[in-house]
């Protein structure tokens, strides 16, 4: 079986948290959620707008240490909410921060209805390493929480991953 490590980062709703820990939990991996050392605050639209700025500046927030050493694991699934139809700055600091050289990475996301080129900009920084089975999971236009994508899609993409890790 190959060592597995999910690493997400979530921030409003918990969505791409709950999708990790289904992930985890079937795998019966390790998880590792991202956290940027300034926390964001003020209200939905002030990170919004603030997340404009940061994808715009291709700003990299300092994480907070994370407790696992993603060198330790073959398999890592990393998923992001989309930000202004790419990844939260976030997943761009530690996905920028590791050699992927000999790694398998498996991609996912949430999104709102506008998923943009989170996957693709994804994959384009784990290029050394090996990117297979992405996922989108698209949740409420609004911001909410309501899973769109049927649950049924969510759990044939765990069942791949688990295959791929040899679980
Ligand atoms: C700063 C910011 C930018 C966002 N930009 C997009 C976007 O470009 N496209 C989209 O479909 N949803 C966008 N959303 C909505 C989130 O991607 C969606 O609600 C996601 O599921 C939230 O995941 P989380 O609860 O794990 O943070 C944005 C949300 C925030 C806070």
């Amino acid at each position: 079986m190959k060592k597995t490590l999910v690493v997400y980062y979530s921030w409003s709703n918990g969505n791409t948290k709950k999708i990790a820990e289904q992930l985890t939990a079937a795998l019966g991996a390790d998880l590792e959620r991202l956290e940027p050392q300034t926390p964001y605050s003020g209200s939905y639209n002030d990170v919004v707008d603030q997340g404009q700025r940061e994808v715009e500046e291709g700003y990299l927030p300092p994480l907070k240490p994370l407790t696992h050493n993603p060198a330790d694991y073959d398999l890592i699934a990393a998923g992001t909410p989309t930000w202004w139809y790419t990844m939260a700055p976030c997943m761009r600091s530690f996905l920028q921060s590791q050699d992927w050289t000999g790694r398998t990475v498996v991609p996912f996301m949430t999104n709102g209805g506008w998923p943009g080129h989170v996957i693709a900009d994804m994959s384009s920084l784990c290029k050394a390493g090996k990117v297979i089975l992405p996922l989108e999971v698209q949740f409420d236009s609004n911001g909410g929480a309501k899973q769109i994508t049927p649950q049924n899609e969510v759990d044939a993409w765990v069942r791949a991953v688990c295959q791929e890790a040899g679980k």
